[in-house]
């Protein structure tokens, strides 16, 4: 049996902190608080920040440069 579609369940009832799982170990679910590597979302973020910057910075730099020939 399918169960009706009111109770059917969200990405986030298992794929959060807190989740429906979130006691389950020994299997790996993502968006699960006990499966964040603190420093690998730091790492992740700050390399993306990093290509933002990077980019403004050229981009700013072209706009700045762009009357001379
Ligand atoms: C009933 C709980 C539950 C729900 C609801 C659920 N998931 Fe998952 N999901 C899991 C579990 C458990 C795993 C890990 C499975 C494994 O390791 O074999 C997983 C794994 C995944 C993965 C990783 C797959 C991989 O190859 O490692 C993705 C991506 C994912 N889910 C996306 C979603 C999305 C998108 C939704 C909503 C449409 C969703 N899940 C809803 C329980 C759930």
């Amino acid at each position: 049996m399918v169960a009706p579609a009111k109770d059917a369940l969200g990405c986030r009832d298992c794929h959060a902190a807190e989740g429906r799982l979130e006691k389950v170990t020994g299997i790996y679910i993502p968006g699960r608080a006990s499966d964040h590597a603190g420093w690998l979302d730091t790492a992740g973020w700050t390399l993306a920040a990093l290509t933002l910057l990077g980019t403004l910075v050229h981009g700013f730099g072209r706009i700045v440069l762009r009357k001379r020939k």
